[in-house]
């Protein structure tokens, strides 16, 4: 059991090694989704009591949230499960209700969904301070969506050195209209008005999964929402009295499911992906059969095999259910291989194509013009010493490492640790020839 009150000890001097790999086999098991868990944790602000998480994967940035949590008034504790793989971890998270609304610079800088405390801070105590929050560099990363939404519920804001005030005599319904479907703001909204005197209607919501799930725990705490999954939210604000602690199982992470399905893409093989969600992959599954993969839904995952070379496919990245930005550099290494050229649309954002360069450095023939890829098919790639610029791409880049001739170094893997639950270890355990090393 650890109890958050240090910093995660950097790990930054290690690297992934990655020879060329035969085709994969077995099964593993996906983790639970980071980009829903850290939201859980942030709910946890919004009543008094002991939740317990469990699915949790074992990331970086949970501990990182659990660190500005923790500096908050929540008490964080973590136990492993005796078969972790299977099951992840669990969090007991205790809210007494003793509660800082500063949320300190040194943390929110480290991760973007500490944004995800504004929407239940105000919403219950009426104020927050807060850094601008930090996460992946993609380019600008603004919040000015979450911002205009919560000032239509009553809030006020102001922007000064150290980042942004926000206060408010109390919160009210509002109809909101998101000019984005943003997921941060999604959520914050949400969060801000399950407590608000009256109706928050919220139309062209994000429709993610990890949205639903967030909505299911909210509404085991009391919520009364309605709607989530689709572009049209509805939620009538109760008492935060009436609000109670609860116990939630994480939703699976289609974005680590994918990291493996595409990891078959590149070496071959025939794996059990236990745990995916077949119904919140939908695009990106029919993507990948264009691509020439088979994948067949089973009882409890996805049976997923590639026997042929990879054929070339153009495509756009949308917000859910669209192929997500996230999946786009496990697709763009997979194009790297495809017989044919294929054009990657990037409409999230521009920024996200630093990794190609480490992909060129394999041998990658790969073009960029604007927010667009054009990604010519080679026959084999070469093994490369390349840096993490973030965690998706970070993961990319082992995948790449799988398929290429030789052996590939990737370095600066802490971003990989930030977002995938023992990358390494389950590719191992499908056969892949991969290690951690100092
Ligand atoms: N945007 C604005 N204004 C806002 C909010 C967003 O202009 O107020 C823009 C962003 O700049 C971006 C687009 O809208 O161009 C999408 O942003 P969104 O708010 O939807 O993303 P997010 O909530 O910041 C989450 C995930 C990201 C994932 C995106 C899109 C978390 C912690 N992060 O970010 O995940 O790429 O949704 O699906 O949930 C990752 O897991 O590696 C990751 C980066």
């Amino acid at each position: 059991m650890t109890e958050f009150s240090s910093l995660p000890q950097d790990q930054s001097s290690e690297v992934v090694v990655v020879a060329h790999s035969d085709p994969l086999k077995g099964e593993i098991t996906v983790p639970g989704a980071k980009n829903s868990v850290l939201k859980l944790m942030a709910a946890a602000l919004l009543a008094d009591g002991v939740y317990e998480l469990s699915n949790v994967p074992r990331i970086d940035d949970v501990d990182i949230m659990s660190e500005l949590l923790t500096h908050l008034g929540l008490r964080i504790e973590k136990r492993d499960s005796l078969e972790p793989e299977l099951d992840g971890q669990k969090l007991r998270i205790v809210n007494s209700g003793n509660i800082s609304t500063v949320a300190p610079f040194e943390v929110v800088d480290r991760i973007r969904a500490s944004v995800n405390v504004v929407g239940p801070l105000l919403g219950r105590f009426g104020e927050v301070d807060i850094a601008l929050p930090g996460g992946d560099d993609f380019g600008g990363r603004p919040i000015d969506i979450h911002l205009r939404g919560l000032e239509a519920m009553g809030a006020t804001f102001i922007f000064t050195d150290e980042g942004l005030i926000g206060r408010t005599t109390g919160l009210h319904g509002a109809d909101i209209m998101l000019n984005f479907p943003s997921v941060g703001a999604t959520e914050n909204l949400i969060m801000a008005a399950v407590c608000a005197v009256g109706t928050t209607r919220i139309a062209n919501a994000a429709r993610e999964p990890e949205i639903s799930d967030l909505c299911l725990m909210l509404r085991s705490m009391g919520a009364d929402i309605q709607g989530d999954g689709t572009q049209q939210l509805v939620i009538q604000g109760v008492a935060q009295s009436s609000l109670q602690s609860t116990t939630h199982t994480v939703v699976s992470d289609r974005v680590q499911a994918a990291t493996y399905m595409s990891a078959v893409a590149m070496c071959g093989g025939d794996i059990h992906v236990k745990g995916a969600v077949s119904g919140h992959m939908e695009m990106l599954i029919s993507r990948f059969k264009d691509m020439g993969m088979k994948i067949t839904p089973t009882t409890d995952g996805l049976q997923v095999c590639r026997e042929g070379r990879l054929s070339a496919v153009d495509i756009s990245t949308l917000p859910y259910p669209g192929i997500a930005t996230d999946y786009k550099p496990l697709l763009v290494t997979m194009l790297a291989v495809s017989n044919g050229t294929g054009v990657v649309t990037e409409n999230l954002y521009p920024g996200r194509f630093r990794y190609i360069e480490e992909l060129r450095k394999f041998g990658a023939d790969i073009t960029i013009d604007g927010h667009h890829a054009l990604v010519r098919g080679v026959e084999n790639l070469i093994g490369a010493v390349v840096h993490a610029p973030d965690i998706r791409a970070g993961a990319a880049l082992v995948v790449a490492g799988l398929a290429a001739s030789g052996m590939t170094e990737i370095r600066d893997i802490h971003h990989i640790d930030r977002g995938y639950d023992d990358l390494v270890g389950r590719l191992a355990r499908l056969g892949a020839s991969i290690s951690r090393v100092h």
